[in-house]
Parts: structure tokens; C-alpha cells; sequence
């Protein structure tokens, strides 16, 4: 079975129709900017773009990067437009998809949702912890394979910030860090979250799971194993289509 599925970030809209059996992309993926402001207007019209590139007419599958409860209102907007809060997501993006069923999740929870089932997080038990690393932190905290969801974890305090201020990948190229300097940062706030919940594994996804060679290496003194993402920066847009399929049927 195919469903459409769409990761709505901080730079980009990107989608693309995701094969359910396989936990992988049917076809490329497409992307188009994210609008500057990152209105409910503005982001709609980018995710209408995407999913016409195909001529999709089934169900959509979108992820949201912010806290989304009841499956579609957003109560949060750390890296977009603050006009998102309390916006009915679901009718939103139904309507100006003439119509089709849509579902919304967080980005982070869904791209741990397809790692836990296809992904580095398979078959693992007790305590896992997923953190995206890009415009902000996402996190996704399972335990025994279930999703406690809207954690926000990127939001932690440390030393006196917010911790995705910090450790973000948009920290790292805002002020021009090497990856050793922000593979430091990174492991502080490892170290931290690991003192609040002594997870078995952290699986390090978002844009940087594809380069975990150049900064994995410098983290030290972690106790819990520390993986890339397997379905790296497209875990969000299968995930996203797995919510969609889960609430379909
Ligand atoms: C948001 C989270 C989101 C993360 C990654 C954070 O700023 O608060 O909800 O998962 O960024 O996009």
C-alpha cells in the first residue's frame, strides 16, 4: 500500500508517495522551500505544490514542527510563524487539498515512529530516545517501542538556554562551529537528557544523520548506545505516511 507522506521543516516542504510494506520512498522525493514567514497560508500553499507534483489523490500524511494535539491542532511554533498556534492543522491542509483525508503529527514523533519499526530503533526495548538535529531539536521518547508523544526535549534548559539554541544544526552553521565544536555541544546536551532518563539509545536523526561519521566520533561519555538514523532525513515523510495509514484503517 502507498500513502503520501510530507515533512513540513524549517527550510523545506519535501514529500513524496511512501511504500508501507517497505518503510521507504516510492518515488524521489520533491521539495519546495519553506515560505519566509512560515504562515499557515504560506506553508499550505507549499504542501499543495508537493502533492500536485505527483497528481496524488489518495490520503496525506503530513508532519508538523511543533506540538500537534488531537491529531491536528497546533499548540506550538518555536521555528514558525507564531500564527500557527491553536490552528485547526487537519482543515487547513484538507481544504486546500480539495478535500483529500489528511493527517498531522509532530515531525520528530514520526520520523521515531519509522525508526523504531524500520529503522536503528528495531526490535529495541526499554528506553529509546530519537533527537532530530536541524532548524530545532525534535525528540521522540519510546518506551518498550511505545511513543510518549509531544515530548519537546529540544527545549530543555542548559546552561541558561534553550538547548536547540545551542545544539541545533542551525546553531552550527548560525555561527559557523566546526563539528567538533558542536559535537561538544551536542554531548552536553546528551549528558543531560541521559541524567533525566537513562535510555538505552539515542538515535541521532535530521539532516546530520548522514554525516554521523564527522561528529559521532568526537561524543564521549555517553553510558547509552548512540546510532544515525537509519532511514536518516526521510524518516519524517514515512513516518508521516504511517500515521496516516495507521488512522486510515
Ligand atoms: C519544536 C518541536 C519540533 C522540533 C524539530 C522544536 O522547536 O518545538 O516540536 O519537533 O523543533 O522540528
Amino acid at each position: 500500500m502507498q500513502i503520501f507522506g510530507l515533512d513540513i521543516g524549517g527550510s523545506g516542504i519535501k514529500g513524496a508517495p511512501v511504500d508501507l510494506e517497505r518503510g521507504d520512498l516510492a518515488q524521489e522525493r520533491f521539495k519546495v522551500l519553506t515560505p519566509h514567514p512560515a504562515t499557515p497560508d504560506g506553508v499550505a500553499d507549499g504542501v499543495k505544490q508537493v502533492v500536485e507534483h505527483y497528481g496524488w489523490t489518495g490520503p496525506v500524511g503530513l508532519t508538523f514542527p511543533g506540538v500537534v494535539t488531537d491529531g491536528s491542532t497546533i499548540r506550538t511554533a518555536a521555528n514558525v510563524d507564531k500564527s500557527w498556534i491553536d490552528t485547526d492543522a487537519r482543515a487547513l491542509f484538507s481544504d486546500r487539498l480539495g478535500g483529500l483525508p489528511v493527517t498531522v503529527v509532530n515531525d520528530a514523533d514520526a520520523a521515531g515512529v519509522a525508526e523504531m519499526h524500520f529503522g536503528a530503533g528495531r526490535d529495541r526495548r526499554g528506553t529509546v530516545i530519537l533527537l532530530t538535529f536541524g532548524t530545532g531539536i525534535g525528540s521522540a521518547v519510546f518506551i518498550d517501542g511505545r511513543l510518549v508523544p509531544n515530548t519537546e526535549l529540544g527545549h530543555l534548559e542548559l546552561h541558561g538556554h534553550d538547548a536547540e539554541k545551542r545544539a541545533s544544526s542551525k546553531a552550527k552553521e548560525d555561527e559557523d562551529l566546526t563539528w567538533e565544536h558542536w559535537a561538544h555541544r551536542v554531548q552536553k546536551y546528551l549528558a543531560h537528557v541521559e541524567m533525566l532518563f537513562s535510555p538505552e539509545l539515542f538515535i541521532i536523526g535530521g539532516g546530520v544523520s548522514r554525516k554521523s561519521h564527522k561528529f559521532l566520533p568526537h561524543i564521549q561519555g555517553i553510558k547509552a548506545d548512540i546510532v544515525p538514523a537509519q532511514l536518516q532525513n526521510n524518516a519524517g515523510i514515512v513516518g508521516a505516511a504511517m500515521h496516516a495509514a495507521e488512522k486510515d484503517g
